[in-house]
């Protein structure tokens, strides 16, 4: 007799025998005969039990007993139209008990009601609920289809290691003690930047991993410790080439995991575009709402938010919401305030245009210039409403972008079958750190400036621009990457640039200069977030629901309790003394 998965089942089967192997998912007992739903990884099956030792067996049955079950499949007769295999059902045999289950922390099902903690701390049985099991399988597709793309296209998977120097610059490394090299450490990879670049000059013109990083930050919904990487690096290439065969790999994952055409190639917005317009470097694009820059309609305005942000370094944006005015409470629009206020701007100026009229908020300090300008310019029609920001460029466009999504999300406005996806490129070099009161990368030190940048990253950081590229879709930062610095001198200027002394970047990166001088190719890459890729095909705004056990955010592990003490002795052999 054959095995058989559950989900294949169909009319067409009827008076076939089968052995399944399955867990009892529920069961009906109605005397004399019993219903029971069986669970394996493809589906459900329904099996019924009528009279006799069977129906003893069944209806003593516990859920997520685990069972080898002999069968018939039979025609129902009251067919289920919501289950694939509602057309039949099995007709049970004999029964074989290969375990039983303790009483359930939570039920199996779809829409479970357990907390989050409680499905993690149980987590292998959280992974039998349909919807972390078919992330997992999303996630295994897009590996799949991964690799058999980029190895159709010549690339060579090669794995870098895990215990690496520690150069930090970006997040943190995770550290682990040497105990050979006592008081030393190596540090977890952030990513294999350094040595998908040393593949390059060691000839492998081509290389991809699905790599395990690991960075030490604080953690948001869409961040992990340690999460992965489809990391690539190319010899011979612009920025041109990256992007086309990533897009490639993007329309083929699409393909192969739901279906969906996309459609190439994909937009491109340079990075200063995508802030002027959206706020965001990853700008949601599923809905419109730009942002519109009206500082030249108030140079001389009344009110005083507005003259104090007439500098040279402020901006004065506003964003218009469509014919929903009258959705605008003085509630709703103070829980507005206080929500764009922890963007720092200090407060949201806001009019509603009604009847010909501007109304409430700031419309008493409106000129009749003023809103002639603002009718014109924004197109305004009856019941739009407009929040303006005014403060420093980077506070204000950041603060409205914010909104803007807020705004997409609470209106409704954002489809969530719809795949809006685009490079943003031509970041800038460098990101000012108030933290660190200096430049530092904004992308990482190995990226090269834009050819006509070149000087500027010793003459004018604040403008100097990049070889940067990321791929956005609905409004996550999906991946991101770089033509490489491949010439050494250019890369000295860049180490000048972020203030590295020479004695700091021999100990850093000594190596990989050195490297660069033995006929480095032309180079560059790119890294996709294979966790991000799977939240958005499958679905999900959370992390978690992609990773098969993963950390909370407090980084730890519910289930295995980990970070958690070590013995004295496993310190003393690493000579290490921690204190509480
Ligand atoms: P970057 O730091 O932009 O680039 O990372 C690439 C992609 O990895 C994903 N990602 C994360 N996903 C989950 N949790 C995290 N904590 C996390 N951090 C990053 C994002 C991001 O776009 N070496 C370069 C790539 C290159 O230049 O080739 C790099 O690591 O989706
Ligand atoms: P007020 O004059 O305090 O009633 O504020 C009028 C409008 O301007 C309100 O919508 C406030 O949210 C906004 N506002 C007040 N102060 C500031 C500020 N410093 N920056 C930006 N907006 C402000």
């Amino acid at each position: 007799m054959n095995k058989i998965k559950n989900n294949s089942l169909r009319l067409n089967d009827v008076g076939r025998e089968f052995i399944f192997y399955v867990w009892v998912q529920k069961k009906r007992d109605l005397g004399g005969v019993c219903f029971i739903d069986l669970r394996d990884r493809s589906g459900i099956i329904q099996l019924v039990a009528r009279e006799g030792e069977v129906y003893d067996t069944a209806s003593s049955l516990k859920s997520e007993s685990v069972l080898k079950v002999n069968g018939t499949v039979m025609e129902r007769e009251s067919k289920n139209p919501h289950m694939e295999t509602g057309d039949v059902e099995v007709e049970l045999s004999s029964i074989e008990v290969l375990n039983s289950s303790l009483d359930l922390p939570f039920e199996i099902v779809d829409d479970t009601t357990a907390l989050e903690d409680t499905r993690l701390k149980y987590r292998y049985l959280d992974i039998r609920r349909n919807p972390i099991k078919n992330n997992l399988i999303t996630r295994h597709k897009i590996m799949m289809a991964t690799r058999k793309y980029l190895d159709e296209e010549g690339f060579i998977e090669v794995e870098t290691p895990v215990l690496c120097k520690s150069t930090p610059e970006g997040a943190r490394d995770y550290l682990v003690p040497s105990r050979v090299n006592k008081g030393k450490f190596y540090a977890l990879p952030q990513s294999p930047q350094i040595f998908k670049q040393l593949l390059m000059v060691g000839g492998m013109e081509r290389y991809f991993q699905i790599a395990k990083c690991f960075r030490d930050e604080d953690l948001r919904s869409d961040r992990q410790p340690e999460f992965t990487q489809i990391d690539l690096e190319m010899s011979f290439v612009d920025e041109d080439d990256v992007m086309t065969l990533t897009e490639g790999l993007i329309k083929k994952i699409f393909k192969e995991t739901k279906g969906i055409d996309i459609e190439l190639p994909l937009k491109r917005m340079k990075y200063d575009d995508a802030m002027r317009l959206y706020g965001s470097d990853k700008p949601d694009l599923r809905f419109g709402m730009e942002l519109c820059d009206v500082k030249e309609i108030f140079k001389d305005s009344s009110f005083q938010v507005f003259q104090n942000a007439l500098g040279e370094d402020s901006s004065i944006v506003c964003i218009k919401v469509d014919g929903k005015s009258e959705e605008f409470s003085r509630k709703k629009i103070d829980a507005l305030t206080e929500y764009v206020k922890t963007y720092k701007v200090k407060g949201l100026p806001y009019v509603k245009y009604e009847n010909g009229e501007f109304t409430s908020g700031i419309s008493k300090f409106l000129s009749d210039d003023e809103k002639k300008a603002l009718i014109e310019e924004l197109e305004l029609q009856d019941k739009d409403m407009l929040f303006f920001g005014a403060d420093k460029k980077n506070i204000v466009y950041t603060a409205l972008g914010a909104l803007r999504l807020k705004l997409g999300n609470e209106l409704g406005l954002i489809a969530k079958d719809d795949y809006k996806l685009l490079w943003i490129t031509e970041f800038p070099s460098f990101e000012w750190s108030e933290e660190e009161g200096r430049y530092l990368a904004c992308h990482h030190p190995f990226t090269a400036p834009l050819d006509s940048d070149v000087d500027k990253l010793l003459t004018d950081k604040a403008h100097c621009y990049s070889k940067a590229y990321d791929i956005v879709i609905n409004g996550y930062e999906a991946g991101g990457g770089s033509i490489r610095i491949h010439d050494e001198g250019v890369q000295e200027k860049m180490f000048k640039a972020l203030e590295l002394s020479s004695q700091d970047i021999e100990e850093k990166f000594g190596f990989f200069v050195d490297a660069l001088k033995y006929g480095t190719p032309p180079h560059g890459g790119l890294a996709l977030g294979l966790d991000r890729l799977t939240m958005i095909l499958a679905g999900t705004d959370n992390i978690r629901d992609v990773i098969a056990f993963p950390k909370t955010t407090s980084a730890s592990c519910l289930m295995s309790d980990c970070p958690s003490d070590v013995s004295e002795k496993q310190l003393e052999d690493l000579s290490i003394k921690t204190v509480k």
